[in-house]
This record gives C-alpha cells, sequence and structure tokens, in this order.
C-alpha cells in the first residue's frame, strides 16, 4: 500500500479508531478495525526461535508457547562471525513466522555488553558494536526476505536488568554515539528493520519511551528508519509525550486507558492531531506490508529448522584451548562423558526469549549407543554444594577412561531476564569436579554452556575448553562432532574474557546507585579497555582455535595516503597451512596511534569468514571510509577523523595481529577554533596559520636558544631547553603576551583571534 493510499485509510478513521490504533488490542496484536479492512497484526519472540503464545500471555516466558525450534542465542550466533550463516537463520525464522501467522519477531537484541553479569547477556552479541550491528545486521536480512518484520532491541543502552523500568543509563555523547548507539547504527541504516523497541530504563534522566533525540531525530532523521516503534511491554511511561517523542505503538494494550488520555489531548488541543495521525500511519504501513505478503504456503518445518540450528551451533562453538592437540577425540577411544549438561544440555535463557523446544539432542544422546562412551552426572545443577556421591562416581569414571568431557557452564537460575549475576563464577560444586577429575585424568576436556564469560580457575589444570555457549536444541550434536573431529570448529569470541570480575572495566560503577547507572568507563568497553592497559586476559576479544592452520599473506592497500572523503581497500591472501579443512574469521582493526584523542589502542573495523580446504588460498578484502577511522567529535556533534597515520591490523585475535599496513588520512573537515587569551601558546604554536599572523606581532623567539647564549651561567644552565619548551607550551597566550615586551596591544591580538575563529 502506498502513502496516499494509507493517508486516505487514516483520513477515514475516528479520533479514537486512531488512538487505540496506537496500542496493542492484547498482549500480542494489534487493533483490528474492521470496517476500514484493516487486519489485526501479531508480534511474538523472538528472537533465537517462535515463542508464539496462544492463551495465558505474559512476558516472561513463564506460560507455555508453541512447540518450536530453539537457535543459538545471541552469544552464539554472535561468535559464528558467519553473516550469510545468520541470514540463513534468519530466513528460517521468517518462513516460520509466516507458516503461524507472526507478522514481526521480536528481535535482534543488539544491547552491548558491558558486564559479564548482565542477565540477559545469552541475549546479546558482543561487547562490540560492530558485531553487534552486523550480526544483528545479518538476523535482520533473513527474517524481513520472507516478507515478516523484525524489532530490534532493546532502544537504547539497557544494559543490565536491575532496576531496568526505572534506572537511568547515563552516558557521555562519545560514548553513546561511539558505542550503544552504533550497535544499532549500522543495522537500522542497511537492513532497514521494519520495527524498533526502545527499551524500559531512561538515558541521561529521560526515558528511552520520551527520548525524541534517540527516538526521532537520530533514528529517523539521522538514520532514515522509517517503519513504526513500539514500546517494550510496558515501557510506555507517559503516553502522550511518548507519542510526541516518537513511540508509536504501545505494547502491551493498556486496556484503552492511555488511548483516552491521546483523544482527550487531542480534544483539547495538547497534542497535535498530526502527531497521532503519523504514528497511525506508521504502524498501518507495516501492517499492511505484512498484510499483503501472507505467504499461505509457508509451513513451519520443524525437524528441517533443527537440523538448521545444528549447522548454526557448529559454527557458534569456540575452541579455546586444546594443548597437545587433546582435541579432535578418538571415534574408539574409551571416553568418560561427566557432567548433567552432557545428557541435559543448558541451551538457551530465561525470560522472554524462552523457546519450548519441540526436541532437544543432548551430546550423550548421539554417543549413548557407540559402546565406547560412558556417563556420570557428576553434580546436582543449580547448587553450589557438591554431592559426594556423584562426584566419587564420576572421578571413578573419568580413571578409567583414556580421556573425559566434563560439560559444565552456568545453571539456569543464573541466567534469566528480570536480574543479573552477582558474580562470575561457576557453581562451586562443578569447579570442584574439574578439579578432581583433571587431578585423576591428564586427558579432561571441558566444554560450556554458559551465555556470558565465567571465572575459570581449572583452566591451567585441563587440556581443553570448547565454549559451546547457549547452543541452542541441537547443541549436543553440534558439540560431538566438532569434539570427535567430524567439524573443525570455528567461532571466535565476540567478547573478552577476563580472569575475574574485577578486570572488568564497567566493575567499579556496574548496577550503579539507586537509579542513576554511570557509564564511567566511556569507550572502554571491553577490549577496549583491557587492549588499552595491556592487561592479561583470560581469553581475548576474537580469539577461537581450529584444528587447522591459517597463514596470512602481506596485504596490498589500494592507496597509502587518502583524504577521509574516499575509501581504502586493503586485500589479503589466506591460506590453510594444515591438513584439515576449516574456516577462519579474519578480523580487521584500526588503530590511531598519533591520535590526540584519548583513542582505544584498536577497533574492530571489519570481518570475513572464508572455507578453505588444506592448501587452499583465498584472498580477502575489505574496503574502509571515513568512519573507520573516525571518532565522535563533541565540538561538532559529528563523527571526525584526524589528519595523519592510521594502521590496518589483520590478524586472527585482537591479541594477535598478524600483519598491519599504514595508510595516511587527511582530513576534509576542518575542526571550529575557539582561541581565547587563555589558549595555551603551545595551541597556537601547533597551528601553522595562527603562526603567521601572531609571530610578527610578538617576540616570539625570546625562548629559542640563541648562539652566543652563556651557558656556563648555573641559572640558565638549570633551566634546560626542555623546561623553557613546556613553560612556554603551556603558558595561556595572555601570559605570552606579558613577553612582548609592550609592542603589541591586546585589541591587536584579539582581533587575530577574532579572525583565526572565523
Ligand atoms: C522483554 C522484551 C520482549 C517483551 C515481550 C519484555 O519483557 O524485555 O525483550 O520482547 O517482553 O515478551
Amino acid at each position: 500500500m502506498n502513502r496516499e493510499e494509507l493517508k486516505a485509510i487514516v483520513a477515514k478513521m475516528t479520533l479514537e479508531e486512531k488512538a487505540s490504533m496506537c496500542s496493542g488490542a492484547d498482549f500480542w496484536h494489534t487493533e483490528a478495525v474492521e470496517r476500514l479492512g484493516i487486519p489485526a497484526m501479531m508480534v511474538s519472540d523472538g528472537p533465537h526461535g517462535l515463542r508464539k503464545q496462544d492463551q495465558e500471555a505474559d512476558n516472561l516466558g513463564v506460560n507455555d508457547s508453541i512447540k518450536a525450534v530453539c537457535f543459538p542465542a545471541g552469544c552464539g550466533t554472535a561468535a559464528s562471525f558467519n553473516r550469510e550463516l545468520i541470514t540463513e537463520m534468519g530466513a528460517a525464522l521468517g518462513e516460520e513466522c509466516q507458516a503461524e501467522g507472526v507478522g514481526v519477531i521480536l528481535g535482534p537484541a543488539v544491547n552491548i555488553k558491558r558486564s559479564p553479569l548482565c542477565g540477559r547477556n545469552f541475549e546479546y552479541y558482543s561487547e562490540d558494536p560492530y558485531v553487534a550491528s552486523e550480526m544483528a545486521g545479518a538476523l535482520i536480512a533473513g527474517v524481513q526476505s520472507k516478507n515478516v518484520g523484525t524489532s530490534i532491541k532493546h532502544f537504547l543502552a539497557n544494559n543490565q536488568e536491575h532496576r531496568r523500568m526505572s534506572s537511568s543509563s547515563e552516558i557521555d555523547e562519545r560514548t553513546l554515539r561511539e558505542i550503544y548507539l552504533a550497535a544499532f547504527e549500522g543495522a537500522v541504516k542497511k537492513e532497514k528493520p521494519w520495527t524498533v523497541m526502545c527499551s524500559y530504563n531512561r538515558i541521561n534522566g529521560t526515558y528511552a519511551a520520551q527520548n525524541k533525540e534517540t527516538l526521532t531525530d537520530i533514528l529517523r532523521g539521522e538514520w532514515g528508519f522509517d517503519g513504526f516503534v513500539m514500546s517494550d511491554w510496558g515501557a510506555v511511561n507517559d503516553r502522550v509525550p511518548d507519542l510526541e517523542a516518537g513511540l508509536d505503538l504501545e505494547m502491551p494494550s493498556s486496556g484503552g486507558v492511555n488511548d483516552r488520555l491521546i483523544v482527550e489531548a487531542v480534544k483539547e488541543g495538547r497534542l497535535k492531531e498530526e502527531v497521532l495521525d503519523r504514528a497511525v500511519e506508521r504502524i498501518l504501513n507495516i501492517v499492511f506490508r505484512y498484510e499483503e505478503s501472507r505467504d499461505k504456503t509457508a509451513v513451519f518445518d520443524r525437524d528441517k529448522d533443527h537440523e538448521l540450528a545444528k549447522k548454526v551451533a557448529e559454527e557458534t562453538c569456540v575452541l579455546l584451548k586444546n594443548e597437545d592437540d587433546i582435541l579432535p577425540l578418538e571415534e574408539k577411544a574409551e571416553i568418560a562423558f561427566i557432567g548433567k549438561y552432557a545428557a541435559k544440555p543448558r541451551y538457551q535463557g530465561g525470560g522472554s526469549s524462552h523457546i519450548n523446544s519441540h526436541k532437544v539432542t543432548s551430546a550423550w544422546d548421539c554417543v549413548k549407543d557407540w559402546g565406547n562412551i560412558s556417563y556420570a552426572e557428576g553434580f546436582r545443577d543449580d547448587v553450589d554444594e557438591t554431592d559426594e556421591a556423584l562426584l566419587t562416581e564420576a572421578v571413578e569414571l573419568a580413571k578409567k577412561a583414556k580421556a573425559a568431557v566434563i560439560f559444565a557452564g552456568l545453571p539456569d537460575s543464573f541466567e534469566s531476564e528480570g536480574f543479573d549475576r552477582t558474580h562470575m563464577r561457576m557453581p562451586d560444586c562443578q569447579n570442584e569436579l574439574i578439579g578432581r577429575v583433571a587431578a585423576v585424568q591428564p586427558n579432561t576436556v571441558v566444554v560450556l554452556h554458559n551465555g556470558s564469560p565465567i571465572e575459570m580457575p581449572w583452566a591451567d589444570q585441563v587440556k581443553g575448553i570448547l565454549e559451546a555457549y547457549l547452543g541452542g536444541q541441537a547443541v549436543g550434536a553440534a558439540v560431538v562432532d566438532i569434539l570427535f573431529g567430524k567439524v573443525n570448529p570455528s567461532g571466535k569470541l565476540p567478547e573478552s574474557f577476563p580472569y575475574q570480575l574485577e578486570d572488568n572495566p564497567s566493575y567499579l560503577y556496574f548496577l550503579g546507585e539507586g537509579d542513576k547507572v554511570e557509564y564511567r568507563e566511556g569507550v572502554f568497553v571491553g577490549y577496549r579497555y583491557y587492549d588499552k592497559k595491556k592487561m592479561a586476559v583470560r581469553f581475548p576479544f576474537g580469539f577461537g582455535l581450529s584444528y587447522t592452520t591459517f597463514a596470512y599473506s602481506e596485504p596490498k592497500l589500494s592507496a597509502e595516503r587518502i583524504r577521509d572523503t574516499d575509501t581504502v581497500t586493503i586485500r589479503v591472501d589466506v591460506t590453510n597451512t594444515g591438513s584439515r579443512t576449516g574456516k577462519e574469521v579474519v578480523e580487521l582493526y584500526v588503530s590511531a596511534p598519533d591520535s590526540k584523542v584519548i583513542r582505544p589502542v584498536r577497533e574492530l573495523r571489519g570481518f570475513d569468514k572464508i572455507e578453505l580446504s588444506p592448501g587452499e588460498t583465498k584472498m580477502v578484502s575489505f574496503t574502509l571510509d571515513k568512519r573507520a577511522f573516525a571518532y565522535w567529535n563533541t565540538d561538532i556533534h559529528d563523527w571526525h577523523v584526524e589528519s595523519g597515520r592510521y594502521l590496518l591490523q589483520i590478524g586472527s585475535s585482537s591479541r594477535d595481529i598478524a600483519i598491519e599496513q599504514e595508510v595516511y588520512v587527511e582530513s576534509a573537515t576542518k575542526l571550529p577554533r575557539h582561541y581565547t587569551m587563555d589558549t595555551p601558546f603551545g595551541d597556537l604554536m601547533n597551528d601553522p596559520e595562527a603562526m603567521k599572523l601572531l609571530a610578527p606581532l610578538m617576540k616570539i623567539d625570546f625562548l629559542e636558544k640563541k648562539e652566543d647564549e652563556d651557558t656556563t651561567d648555573a641559572a640558565a644552565e638549570a633551566i634546560s631547553a626542555d623546561m623553557k619548551d613546556a613553560m612556554m607550551k603551556y603558558m595561556p597566550l595572555r601570559g605570552a603576551f606579558s613577553f612582548a615586551s609592550g609592542s603589541v596591544t591586546p585589541q591587536q591580538i584579539q582581533e587575530v583571534l577574532d579572525k583565526l575563529n572565523g
């Protein structure tokens, strides 16, 4: 339906009908207006499976939903670093929605993993905004290819569950732009999600639902978003101002209460009717877009999607340690599978994303008929206390085997929507189990099921560690194929694993005081902090091992010097130098070594995943534009590139840069000057234009070393050239001026400054 047709429908609606269109008809549907042929549209969670509820609706995943397929959660899909694969997963979700009559699936969830403790980290993608936005974009592209909408969420800065409906995320402008907005920006601009879900929290004091700057100025004005904004369930705080700020649809229904407020506000002249019309038009645009492309032939093929969930899970597993090539294991060997999660994997988190899986494949399901694999439960789930009998049984089993694989991780009760973790540890009983098994069995491998980093006090005692994240309902099959070498692991960490919680940059401020949460670490989130501090981490961002090896050739640059209005392309050949087919994630970081701005050491600006058979070489290329070199400048409120050298670093993790190339980027933008009499003289000395005008006015050579200077004078000797330099550099102009021995007036200087400030 085109704009004119939509406008014509809106014109026919009564004020009451329009107001009711702006809130849900119930928990999961938009309002229908039968007399005008406006159908209701169903929305459902999201993000990694379809949680379609028929009755007993709730937004916390408490009541049952239809049987569906649980794909790996965001934590895992991000680790795949495979855009095509996640687009395929998105397309499957879109097809499921078409088959079930769902118009919008509520996801992807892209909030930055600021602290390892956030309860919903398992749903989120990364500590890095580029990864988050690229993976979200991939999922959106897939879902929407089936003419089903997405709702990228939770906009904005919803990085903890604690007091999520009242807390204010206090974030400075640059950090907001470079980290928290950036996680949404690329996906919104490139893939045009049909809807955006606004979060519960406040941003710098203003509720996200009422934040005109983010909902309208940035989202629509700058990024070109043309769908509708819906509230998170219950996120509306004051209906009329929220609507004015750009929040179109309130979910779920307010039982008519807020609709009446809208009607009254229009009647009393407090709300312009055009504002309401605009919101209705945006909602109808999407409702009809879906309705007009309903695919009545779509089928929800659960078994087929289970297979896809397995394929995705294969790439979401990250091999973190493989000493002595303990993995892959021999299929015929006597092996002990230990730990409850071997038979009952932990594969998803709690809350609104919780899927009612139609089936679950555990690792034990896949191997129990082989005859050479034994199983012991090892620990009781959800408790810290060791069950001595289970522990002893596991240790005995491990002793007799050739190798032990322990399936451990975080219990359900640790990771959920609604609350945050209070520490970064695994339950004591699991840590103890790993330690005791490793003490009797040198060939011990740990498989981890968790949605966010954990402390690993036993990491040096075991030979292998495989991070399986929350890998969805087919995770067991994927893990077995990796353990026994049918599949070569290729995931990389989309987040750093610090040694301990206290190392994390948000540690000092996380959760905040009352409702005030200050993001004082600024842009130094995750590896941006650890790298700057040269701090040792357990496993760095971007890290992940393979059963094969890769070599990188010397890269080629399309230009050694560019203006920031141009692009530069870097190409590198990657060769599989091992003996197995494998996939490699090639990561491109940009570093600004000469920057005058406080910046991270390097930032990820590109990645690509390629598959290579043994001996095979493929070329990977990245094209970088201004944004790859820029930081957010709060003076011009825009992205800015400092003229200077930049290093393009290519490698297989943020701590393993294989090769680097230098490019000089020249800024096409002149920053405004704000010179005053208080400006340090050194700042002016660095500005050739300023010196050209000021030098003739002042005797500024008085601190330069003269040929005939009497260096035997002890006092003069004490004032080293460096000290003189520093004193001059940091002296405000008004001070330097006093050295000009009255040869120039303050007015003359001020005129020059005014001219420079332009
Ligand atoms: C969650 C959203 C979810 C919504 C509907 C809220 O509690 O924060 O992510 O989409 O409920 O279930």
